[in-house]
This record gives structure tokens, C-alpha cells and sequence, in this order.
């Protein structure tokens, strides 16, 4: 079988930093399939190469990478795209076409339309299987992911559709159902009978960078909470799926996702350099923290706090779960310390429970200290990229690590009034926090993990 990816967006920053090297390590490890890699950047595939390809990429990797200079405005555009695209095939008895939108949203629709065209006019004398792939975020809003969704379905079916969000692709992810799942012991106190709050904290070092072109369409509450902090929650509160399906996995997660009311706790920033260097001042904010709920049996009750943003002093990826203390009141000691669990993502992947024991040379003190798993340590520091998986995925059919159309739609749903442009946004000094969110923690009396 003949596999071809055509790559729209594939001079973009995600196509460079993320999707080639995966597509190198797939073939390296015995993925077969050619990439034909479509940009406006650069005339020739001699250029493309030397702008966008280590020159210490595979033989293998080179040989199975295609460019084509395409312009979609230009007249007539779709014809060399159909003509590269059936050179590639040959005279392959079986193909497979994969078409992977790494775009800005505001050109789904038009390169929906584009892709149609060339889909109902390609002529191959071969078995075709044909699969779309879209980079989130799915649309600007709800009425525009409906919108797209429908464009998308008058050529492709439903199964052929994959909405990617990268998280799902991640070890901590993955490991967040096996954690919850797979251990007894963990199962009794996972709901709200012991569970307090939760804090999600997603801070980033870098900015916008070269980015800015699609970050200031996009913003925060597109670029990450309304995709991979979602999905975040998904899996923090889901109820176990009846098997590992697709299918029941996303009965289990819509269940969250629906329970869940439209934001109203939110507060927004932007770093204070974003648009400096153009001589525009960008409204785009690039920094939030929100408070949420997950209304169902067994999380109803329990707040989830979240931040996240870029430009801050120290990278930092965590979930705290933080359990009920009432062991302090029953034996009147206030130092009893917190039972927490805490997910690390960023700077390394290790999960911590917090647990009071005693400390020595002391009458009855207790000292918390923490069980540590370190993922590198325990299995090797090989856990693949999440972009790998994802793509591993597509090629397998396999659409367990990929959000339903329901979930991205209930997820707009959910940040819809996080994208009204009239409510006040904090200008922060680069590497601080904003304001905000210290001022959010105090209100609701907690405080960050940080
Ligand atoms: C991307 C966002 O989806 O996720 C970026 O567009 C963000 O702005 C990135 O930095 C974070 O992903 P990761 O894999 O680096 O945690």
C-alpha cells in the first residue's frame, strides 16, 4: 500500500518543529509513506530543504519528502496540487491519502474546499482510502467548528476525520486513565468525597515569538484551554468507559464535558512586549486563570482551578489534586500537612503523593514527604513524542487519541464567554505572574502550587 501525506501548512512552525521529526522517526522505525510538503515560503524544494530540514536528516527521511510551491489564492490553484499528487501515486494499486491541515482556522474553509476539488477530480486506477486531519484548534468558536464540521462532512465521512489534539498523544495523558483505573486503591478516593480542589498549572517561558502572525487570531483560550485543558479535565473526571473504544471513551468524556456550565470565573492578560515589535498593540491575551466546575456525581463540588500562559519565569506543567484534611480537626493538630497527589509534567515527567509521616526524634510530629515516580527513571528517557503517537495513530486507523466532534463542540460550549473581546485584560510585565491570578487564589482561599 502506497501512503501519501500532503501536508498543508507544511512550511508552518508545527510542520518544522513538530511534524517532520516525527515523520523521520516513523519512517526510521519502518513507517512506509511519502510526504509532499505544500508552502507558499519557498520557490523550489531546494530551498524548502535547506530552510526547514536538519542537514543531518535521514537519507530515508529526504527521499520521502516532496515540495510543492502552492498558493491557494492563486487562479486555478488546485491543479498542480492534483497533478503533484498523482505522480506521487504512480501506479500504486492501494492508496492511502492523507490530507493534514496544519493552518491557521481562518483558511479551513477554504482549504476544505480546495481539498474537495482535488479529491472528486484525482485520477487513480488504485484503491483509495482517504483520511483528513485537522490541527486544532477546530474553528474560532462553536459556530464556526459547526460550520467547518459540516463543509468537512459533505466530502468525508465521519471515521475519515481526525481532530487532533496533541495532549491526547502524551505519556501523562495516557497514564492519567492507567493511574485512575488500574488502581484499587486509587479508585475510592478519586471523587468528591475526598478530593478538595484541583489545580492545573500550564506555565510557559517562551512568548509568541515568531508565531504571532496566528497566535494573535488565536490567543490563549483557543490555543490551549478550549483543546488540550479540556481534554485535561476529561480525563482527571471521567468515569470509566465501558471498553477502551473510541467510542466509550468519548461517551465517558462528553458525560464531563457536558456537565460542566459555560465559564464564568475568568480572568485574562497579555505580556506587555506582545505586539512591541511590529508597533501594534495586539489584543490577544496570552494569559488566563479560571475557575471551574465538573458537575457530575461524583466531582460536583470539587472547584478546578486553572492558569496558564506564556512568558512566565519558570516552565512549569502540574495537576494537584488536593485531598480533604480532616484528620488535623479529629486529633487537634494543625500541623498535619496536606494529602495531595501531584502530576508533573514539565520539567519531567514524575507523579508524587504526598503522604504525613513521622519525623524522628519528635513526640507524635509528622512531616509530609513524598512517594515519587519518575517516569525516565523507572522506564528510560525513550517515551515518545506525543506528535509521534498521533501520527502512528492516523496511520493505524486507530481513533482513541483523537477528540470527537461532540467534545470539541461542548468544549466551545464551555469557553464561549472567555472569548467576548469587551472584558478587562491585564497587561503583566514579562517572567510574572499576573496579578489576577494571586488575586483569584486569595478570593477562593487556596493557594497556588507552585
Ligand atoms: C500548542 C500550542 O498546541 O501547545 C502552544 O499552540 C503551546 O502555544 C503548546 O506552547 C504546548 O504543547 P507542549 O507539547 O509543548 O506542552
Amino acid at each position: 500500500m502506497k501512503r501519501v501525506v500532503v501536508q498543508f501548512g507544511g512550511t508552518g512552525d508545527l510542520a518544522l518543529k513538530k511534524l517532520y521529526p516525527a515523520y523521520e522517526h516513523l519512517m526510521e522505525v519502518g513507517f512506509e509513506f511519502t510526504v509532499i510538503a505544500l508552502g507558499r515560503r519557498f520557490p523550489n524544494r531546494q530551498e524548502f530543504l535547506e530552510a526547514m530540514v536538519s542537514p543531518k536528516a535521514s537519507k530515508q527521511f529526504l527521499e520521502h519528502l516532496e515540495y510543492l510551491h502552492y498558493d491557494m489564492y492563486a487562479e486555478e490553484a488546485t491543479k498542480p496540487l492534483k497533478s503533484k499528487i498523482e505522480a506521487v501515486i504512480g501506479g500504486a494499486k492501494e492508496v492511502e491519502l492523507i490530507y493534514y491541515m496544519a493552518l491557521q482556522p481562518s483558511l479551513y474553509e477554504e482549504t476544505i474546499h480546495q481539498i474537495q476539488e482535488v479529491d472528486s477530480t484525482l485520477s487513480c486506477k488504485c484503491e483509495l482510502t482517504k483520511k483528513i486531519v485537522v490541527e486544532k484548534p477546530f474553528g474560532f468558536d462553536l459556530e464556526s467548528a459547526e460550520r467547518y464540521n459540516a463543509i468537512l462532512l459533505q466530502a468525508f465521512d465521519d471515521k475519515e476525520i481526525y481532530r487532533i489534539d496533541h495532549y491526547l498523544g502524551k505519556e501523562f495523558m495516557q497514564n492519567l486513565l492507567i493511574l485512575r483505573f488500574h488502581n484499587d486503591i486509587i479508585r475510592s478516593i478519586w471523587d468528591n468525597r475526598s478530593i478538595e480542589s484541583i489545580q492545573i498549572i500550564f506555565d510557559e517561558t517562551h512568548g509568541v515569538d515568531q508565531r504571532l502572525g496566528f497566535y494573535e487570531q488565536i490567543g490563549v483560550v483557543r490555543d490551549t484551554i478550549q483543546n488540550h485543558i479540556m481534554q485535561i479535565i476529561t480525563y482527571l473526571t471521567m468515569s470509566e468507559p465501558a471498553t477502551l473504544s473510541p467510542e466509550d471513551i468519548a461517551i465517558e468524556k462528553v458525560k464531563v464535558l457536558r456537565s460542566i456550565a459555560p465559564i464564568s470565573e475568568f480572568y485574562t492578560g497579555r505580556y506587555e512586549s506582545l505586539g512591541a515589535n511590529s508597533g501594534r498593540i495586539i489584543e490577544t491575551p496570552t494569559y488566563a486563570a479560571f475557575n471551574l466546575s465538573v458537575n457530575t456525581y461524583y466531582f460536583a463540588g470539587v472547584p478546578i482551578f486553572v492558569r496558564t500562559g506564556k512568558m512566565q519565569e519558570e516552565a512549569k506543567s502540574l495537576i494537584y489534586v488536593k485531598f480533604r484534611n480532616t484528620t488535623g480537626k479529629v486529633m487537634h493538630d494543625e500541623t498535619i500537612g496536606e494529602n495531595g497527589v501531584i502530576i508533573t509534567i514539565h520539567p519531567e515527567l514524575t507523579i508524587d503523593i504526598n503522604m504525613n509521616l513521622k519525623q524522628p526524634n519528635t513526640s507524635w510530629k509528622s512531616k509530609p514527604v513524598r512517594f515519587r515516580f519518575n517516569q525516565a527513571e523507572t522506564f528510560g528517557a525513550n517515551t515518545p513524542e506525543a506528535y509521534e503517537q498521533i501520527v502512528k495513530k492516523i496511520f493505524q486507523g486507530d481513533k482513541s487519541l483523537f477528540p470527537t466532534m461532540r467534545e470539541i463542540s461542548e468544549s466551545w460550549r464551555i469557553v464561549t464567554p472567555m472569548l467576548a473581546k469587551d472584558h478587562h485584560m491585564e497587561v503583566y510585565p514579562v517572567r510574572t505572574l499576573p496579578r489576577f491570578a494571586q488575586n483569584m487564589a486569595a478570593e477562593n482561599g487556596f493557594t497556588w502550587f507552585d
